[in-house]
């Protein structure tokens, strides 16, 4: 069978052949035991409505074995035999091109070189699904390859509910993940309800179809520490980043401080994790001897280096001989898995990795002692530090959280709502106030032809357009143009490419809808092919998460989740592909709602009229909530949208004089 007759066949009428449990793959960990024997009865039953009533005997077995051994029915049996990669729009089969677009960016979350563990869909942040089951994908596809551009595809947490009338403008495909009702949303009843087999994580564009690999990290990472800069009124050049973690996301963080040119030093107790993003190119120097990184810190902070140095070590002794050592250090941050502190997101100090692992397994009360004990001492160190004059910030990783709850002393002297410690979040300090309160935020887009030239393309004509936008753009949102325009041109030198053409920036409302007009021209064209464009969902608009994107919201609505579900439903009728909002995502289940869109620039006059409506509003959507909650850029930001289309009309909040209290 050819690529796109399996495609057609969707769940296949015979059964293919058991596959064998590739030990070569990267796979997903057993999963708790949460079902009650009745339980798993149900998820038996749930997994085997996808086929025949001839096969379920031969299938309840294998289902049963699977369930047991890993936790989850995965049907590893039905995984495709072709290779799962991204191909150039024109192989796939169907009707629609935006149904297409939608298999491609599909095929991209699970292509080997991107997903974190293929085989069980699962494409990044241990449990962030595309689908839970291999039926489940088979069946998306099939449907994806029938429809007309006058029906849409209704996904539910991974399961295809069917294919219904709609029309041209409507979102091809609507998706939730893990919509529960909220009494239900705690981490357990994840576990459970995905162990049945009828909701799952989705985390932010795994079940969205957006994720392109890790340079959305580096950006996002690069932005804030070139801010953080500025935030002291510092040039990078020979100023020193100290920072911790070189895993999935944190690693991201070595190489952002080098495009954003300063020294940074980073910190990583897995010997294994070090060495793979040292070969990678990700980390430039490892270092094991403290005296000998003091030295070449120096060194490096005089000439002006640019140059990243990991410390195979923990990164409380790093702190802590700085200080020692009166090293100066401009900006501290850290990025340890602190939202999982005692399963070996965040080791103690004065032990080896080794004896940690042992010790997490054999005595988890004494190692939890010893990682508050840790955080104690980082946060000591750390204090040491700001005292002379170090500008720290929580990572979104909940250190100032889980050092609170050690009782290090993180806790700000006069707290106030949202100011609870002494230190900022970096969404509060810098993402927030710089970027999205001004509309900036992240912009993706994904080649659809898979050609190199036409990403070369795509870039060179997204910084024309930034490069003819700054001209003319006010003093406020001049840096974050100046930034991205410095981001994309050295977007190809720095070949951040894993998986499909794709890129990412930064840009406002007016700069998104600039760029992706400009596409949709050279597509009509013919310079390039189609193209997909997205963004994550660490936005503006598209996330309500009150530790992390809404951090900065000091109204006290930062726990409502309005301004999420507004978005998705609003992207959905302006003319967007397809939309998905999720529950959880980054920080956790239950602690995020967050949403996004993917919409396919064919060249056409639709397509214009489309990207011109959807992104005004998935931007100022949240521009107006920002404002409303006081927030000064938005409230510029939105005054100056309103000028620019005189059909938004936007409540504006009203200023109290504080003497009045
Ligand atoms: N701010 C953001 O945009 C953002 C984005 C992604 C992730 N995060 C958060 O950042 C954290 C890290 O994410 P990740 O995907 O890199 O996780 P990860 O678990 O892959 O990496 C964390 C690394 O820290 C190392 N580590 C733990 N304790 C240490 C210590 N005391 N000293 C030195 N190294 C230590 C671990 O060995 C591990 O390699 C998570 O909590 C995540 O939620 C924030």
């Amino acid at each position: 069978m050819t690529f796109q007759e399996q495609i057609q066949q969707g769940i296949p009428s015979q059964l293919p052949q058991p596959k064998p449990y590739e030990t070569n793959i990267n796979h997903a960990p057993k999963r708790k035991e949460i079902l009650t024997d009745e339980e798993k009865k149900l998820a038996l039953k749930n997994a085997l409505r996808y086929f025949e009533p001839k096969f379920h005997a031969e299938l309840i077995q294998e289902f049963k074995k699977e369930l047991d051994e890993f936790g989850r029915i995965y049907m590893y049996r039905f995984r495709p035999d072709y290779e799962m990669k991204a191909r150039d729009i024109a192989e796939y089969p169907g009707k629609s091109e935006q149904a297409k677009a939608i298999m491609l960016m599909i095929q991209n979350n699970l292509d080997y070189a991107v997903a974190q563990h293929p085989h069980e869909l699962i494409t990044y942040g241990g449990n962030g699904a595309v689908f839970s089951n291999w039926a489940q994908y088979l069946l998306t596809m099939k449907y994806l390859s029938e429809m007309t551009d006058e029906q849409t595809l209704t996904m539910y947490s991974g399961h295809p509910m069917g294919l219904f009338p709609s029309h041209k403008d409507a979102p091809r495909v609507v998706v939730t993940n893990g919509m529960m009702i909220p009494n239900y949303s705690k981490p357990d009843d994840w576990e459970k309800f995905n162990a049945l087999g009828v909701t799952q994580y989705g985390q932010m564009t795994a079940g969205s179809y957006m994720y392109i690999g890790p340079q959305g990290i580096v950006h996002g990472t690069t932005i804030t520490v070139l801010n953080a800069f500025r935030k002291i009124n510092k040039e990078p050049q020979g100023g020193l980043f100290v920072t911790s973690g070189l895993g999935g996301m944190s690693g991201a963080q070595p190489k952002a401080g080098n495009i954003a040119g300063c020294v940074t030093v980073i910190a990583e107790v897995n010997p294994k994790i070090t060495r793979i993003r040292h070969d990678q190119g990700w980390v430039n120097e490892i270092h094991e001897n403290l005296d000998e990184l003091v030295e070449r810190v120096r060194k490096a902070q005089e000439t002006q280096e640019v140059v990243s140095l990991a410390y195979l070590g923990n990164i409380v002794e790093v702190w802590e001989k700085f200080d020692k050592e009166n090293l100066r250090i401009d900006i501290g941050s850290d990025q340890t898995s602190l939202h999982n502190p005692w399963a070996g997101g965040y080791y103690p100090v004065g032990q080896s990795f080794e004896e940690s692992n042992t010790m997490m397994a054999e005595n988890p009360e004494l190692f939890k002692e010893k990682v508050q004990e840790t955080l104690r001492r980082h946060a000591a160190a750390i204090n040491k530090h700001t005292e002379k004059g170090t500008y720290f910030f929580d990572y979104g990783n909940a250190f100032l959280l889980e050092a609170s709850r050690a009782g290090a002393d993180v806790m700000s002297e006069n707290p106030t709502l949202g100011r609870e410690f002494k230190f900022p979040s970096y969404v509060q300090d810098i993402m927030g106030p710089m970027c999205f309160d001004y509309g900036f935020g992240p912009l993706r887009w994904v080649c659809t032809s898979g050609k190199p030239e036409d990403l070369q393309k795509t870039d060179e004509i997204a910084c024309r357009v930034l490069e003819e936008m700054i001209q003319n753009s006010p003093e406020e949102i001049q840096q974050q143009m100046k930034d991205n325009i410095q981001w994309i041109k050295g977007a190809q030198e720095n070949k951040l490419v894993v998986g499909s053409q794709a890129r990412i920036l930064y840009a406002d409302a007016e700069g998104r809808m600039k760029i992706a007009e400009a596409f949709n021209k050279a597509i009509k064209n013919g310079e390039i092919g189609a193209v997909v464009l997205g963004r994550d969902h660490h936005d503006v608009s598209g996330t309500d998460s009150p530790y992390r994107e809404t951090s900065n919201i000091y109204d006290g609505s930062r726990f409502t989740a309005d301004m999420a579900i507004h978005n998705v439903i609003g992207d959905s009728f302006r003319g967007a592909t397809w939309v998905s909002i999720h529950n959880g995502g980054g920080v956790g289940w239950g602690e995020v709602i967050n949403g996004g869109f993917g919409m396919l620039l064919d060249g056409s006059d639709d397509a214009d009229r489309r990207l011109k409506s959807m992104l005004f509003w998935d931007v100022n959507n949240g521009i107006s909530r920002r404002s409303w909650a006081r927030n000064e850029g938005a409230v510029f930001a939105i005054k100056r949208a309103m000028e620019a289309e005189p059909n938004l009309k936007v409540t504006l909040p009203n200023f109290v004089d504080e003497s009045l209290f």
